[in-house]
């Protein structure tokens, strides 16, 4: 048990890297986890994502082109940023390049339970004959983000050394909390609670999306995650999503996270940006979408 997920990517860096060795993350990907690799000092490499996650033939090639890879991040399902799902195939790639070249994953599934549409995809984790995944889950995007309560899945070879490194950092993790999240499992109805949550954000990204849909300039393209709570919009080429989300809250209040944030390195352009379903009412969703895509139609050519 950890004190959220966070903690696991900060104990397989406190665990498996020293300075300069080098991770692989996909590229964009989430913030809180570049920041704590950023924090150990290692050689921060991203790998571009596509439609069902990252670019294989250039996983492979980041791997043989940079010393001491300790391992690969990934968050498999409905990604942040990105609302992306790993597909089997790929899951089954990124696995056998972790093998073929003596990689460890880290794979950090928060949102793997908010799926609400399509079928389940089973996890890296699972194809883990060879004791290579280290695997992040986290009880914070289905029962409460502030309880901070975790859990980590790992080889038995790491196991002992990162209880170690989890007794240096906090001993160990607020008995109160677990005890919550103890009596939620045993006393409550957990799979309802599920169902009522993905119904909900169900609702909430296929209104977001129908309002889009309708408003939004077509040089615009944005995902249709299956689950989760993010969607990530494209704006063309050259188009500042650090401008654009500044004017969008200064002028229109609506707040959205510019791509920059989730880059490897953040002085790069980018023209995208993360838009937040599960947390508006629907009258929010279309305002802030009606907003959105007035200063879309502003900024953007044609
Ligand atoms: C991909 C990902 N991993 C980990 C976390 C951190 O989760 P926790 O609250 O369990 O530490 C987040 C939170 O936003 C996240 O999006």
């Amino acid at each position: 048990v950890t004190t959220g997920a966070q903690q696991c990517m900060d104990l397989a860096c406190k665990v498996l890297c020293n300075e300069g060795d080098t991770v692989i993350t996909e590229s964009p990907s989430f913030i809180g986890s570049l920041n704590c690799f950023r924090s150990y000092n290692v050689n921060l490499v991203g790998v571009e994502m596509e439609e069902d996650g990252m670019d294989i033939a250039k996983l492979e090639s980041a791997i043989r082109s940079n010393k001491n890879v300790r391992f690969i991040y990934t968050i498999p399902n409905f990604q942040n940023p990105t609302g992306i799902t790993m597909s089997l195939a790929k899951r089954e790639a990124v696995y056998a390049l972790a093998k073929k070249y003596g990689v460890l994953i880290l794979e950090d599934n928060p949102y793997g339970d908010l799926r609400f549409r399509g079928e389940s995809i089973p996890a890296v984790k699972s194809l883990d004959k060879d004791g290579l995944v280290i695997y992040a889950g986290s009880f914070s995007k289905i029962l409460s983000t502030g309880m901070r309560v975790g859990y980590l899945v790992a080889p038995a070879e790491l196991m002992g050394k990162l209880v170690v490194a989890k007794q240096c950092t906090d001993v160990h993790t607020s008995m109160l909390p677990q005890l919550m999240c103890l009596r939620f499992l045993t006393e409550c109805d957990i799979g309802a609670h599920l169902e009522s949550i993905k119904g909900i954000y169900a609702h909430k990204c296929l209104l977001m999306l129908a309002e889009m849909d309708a408003r939004f300039p077509k040089s615009v393209r944005y995902t249709r995650p299956d689950g989760g709570i993010f969607l990530w919009a494209t704006m063309p080429d050259g188009i500042d999503s650090n401008e654009f989300a500044t004017r969008l809250v200064r002028e229109r209040k609506v707040c959205v996270v510019p791509g920059t944030a989730f880059l490897i390195d953040p002085e790069a352009p980018s023209s995208a940006f993360r838009l937040n379903f599960s947390g508006s009412g629907d009258e929010q969703i279309v305002q802030g979408i009606t907003h959105t895509a007035a200063l879309l139609h502003e900024v953007c050519p044609g």
